[in-house]
């Protein structure tokens, strides 16, 4: 791991630091805050901040606008939830960059904060445009990067305005990049990567960098489906994405040859037309028109014995359709036996923090990653833009 400059050290009193955040944050269908934990994981920093006399500035960007404002992707909401977890109120400006905005970020004192409208509203976030860049990096003296979210994108607030300002990591992306290199340099054996969700293609290079580096990985959720599939094993009704047998031919031999246990469901929890409930079958003998939904419970077992035996697990990604009450089961029975199991257990992806917390289960967790994409990425062994941007300790 190469340590960044942190933000103990960093020379804040008095002056406009412009601190990248990720609050992309579920919201509900009235646009409220539906989950704030990425905002809550940032208070460390942002306490720092206030306590040390920074006059700071808030970026963060809020789903995909693309590059227009879009009153559904405003951070007025945001900011209303940020303001109550901080105790102080922050206002909006009502843009990211221009004359209002350079008016208000001027007007800060010491201790306070303003949050800069959604960067998506403009296209020079996502194009990293070095125009748009500027015009940010103007807006302040000194850069925080505390998105770990968002350290995958090589946008104009993460690597733009870093490349234009005196930098350092935030208390959070120190904390993200402290965790998970435990998972990526010597973890203790045996390690375990147990992987569900859906989006088989999308996490195929995932599940490649497990290979010769976890001893099981153990796969449920759809993305088992194709590698069933390619055994000749029948799914009835199941969609399995199609197109995808000789690259899951190649991930198993690959698999193999780099000594990688795989642990694939040996039965499934299915939905069938007109029958109430699910039903649980072999994985040979799945009816014609049953839908698979979840892991049964032989491969709960096998999978919780695997688990039980390790000293390192990583676990991203739903074993079934855990948003169905009849289709939790399997990934909740499983999390929380992980829970009594030695070791450390790591969790990350952006469906998998919210699923853990629905379900009860993150006390089996010593670290959820706030991240999504980025914490995936970087467990991969992936250089990250917006960290690699960052000057060393
Ligand atoms: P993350 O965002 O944490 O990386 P994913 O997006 O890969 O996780 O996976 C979450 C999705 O996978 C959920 O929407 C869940 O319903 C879906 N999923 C998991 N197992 C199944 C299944 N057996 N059938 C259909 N969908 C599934
Ligand atoms: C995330 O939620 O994973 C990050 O905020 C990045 O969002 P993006 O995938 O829209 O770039
Ligand atoms: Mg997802």
């Amino acid at each position: 791991m190469v340590a960044k400059k942190g933000l103990a050290s960093a020379p804040v009193r008095g002056r406009r630091v412009l601190v990248r955040v990720d609050f992309n944050v579920p919201q509900d269908p009235n646009g409220q805050v539906a989950d704030d934990r990425r905002i809550v994981e940032a208070l460390p920093t942002l306490n720092h901040l206030r306590a040390a006399g920074a006059r700071t500035i808030l970026l963060t960007h809020l789903g995909r606008p693309g590059g227009h404002r879009d009153p559904r992707y405003s951070l007025r909401p945001v900011v209303h939830r940020l303001s109550a977890v901080l105790g102080q109120p922050v206002p909006l400006a009502d843009d990211v960059v221009g004359i209002h905005a350079l008016e208000q970020t001027a007007r800060l004192a010491n201790g306070q904060f303003l949050m800069l409208e959604n960067l998506r509203f403009h296209p020079g976030e996502e194009a990293n445009d070095p125009a748009f860049a500027s015009e940010l990096a103007h807006l302040g003296e000194f850069f925080v990067e505390d998105a770990f979210g968002a350290v995958h994108r090589a946008h104009a607030s993460t690597v733009g305005v870093p490349k234009r300002l005196p930098s350092c990591a935030g208390l959070l992306v120190e904390r993200e990049v402290r965790e998970l290199s435990r998972l990526i340099e010597r973890p203790e054996p045996p390690y375990v990567a147990l992987v569900g969700g859906a989006k088989v293609a999308d996490k195929l290079p995932f599940l490649e960098s497990f290979c010769g580096r976890a001893n099981s990985l153990l796969i449920g959720g759809a993305l088992a489906f194709p590698f069933l599939s390619a055994r000749g094993l029948s799914l009835g009704a199941t969609r399995v994405d199609p197109g995808l047998e000789s690259a899951v031919d190649a991930f198993l031999r690959r698999a193999e040859a780099e000594g990688t246990e795989v642990l694939l469901p040996t039965d499934l929890v299915v939905e069938r037309p007109g029958v109430v409930g699910a039903e649980t079958h072999p994985v040979g003998g799945i009816p014609a028109d049953a839908i698979a939904q979840d892991i049964g419970p032989e491969t709960r077992d096998a999978f919780s014995a695997r688990l039980d035996a390790s000293r390192t697990v990583f676990w991203n990604g739903p074993l079934g359709r855990a948003e169905d009450s009849r289709f939790r089961d399997g990934t909740r029975e499983v999390l929380s036996r992980l829970g009594s199991a030695r070791g450390y257990h790591v969790a990350a992806g952006g469906d998998s923090a919210r699923i853990a917390q629905d379900l009860g289960v993150t006390g089996s967790f010593q670290f959820i990653s706030t991240g999504g994409g980025a914490a995936l990425e970087f467990v991969q062994g992936l250089e990250l833009p917006g960290l690699a941007v960052l000057p060393d300790a």
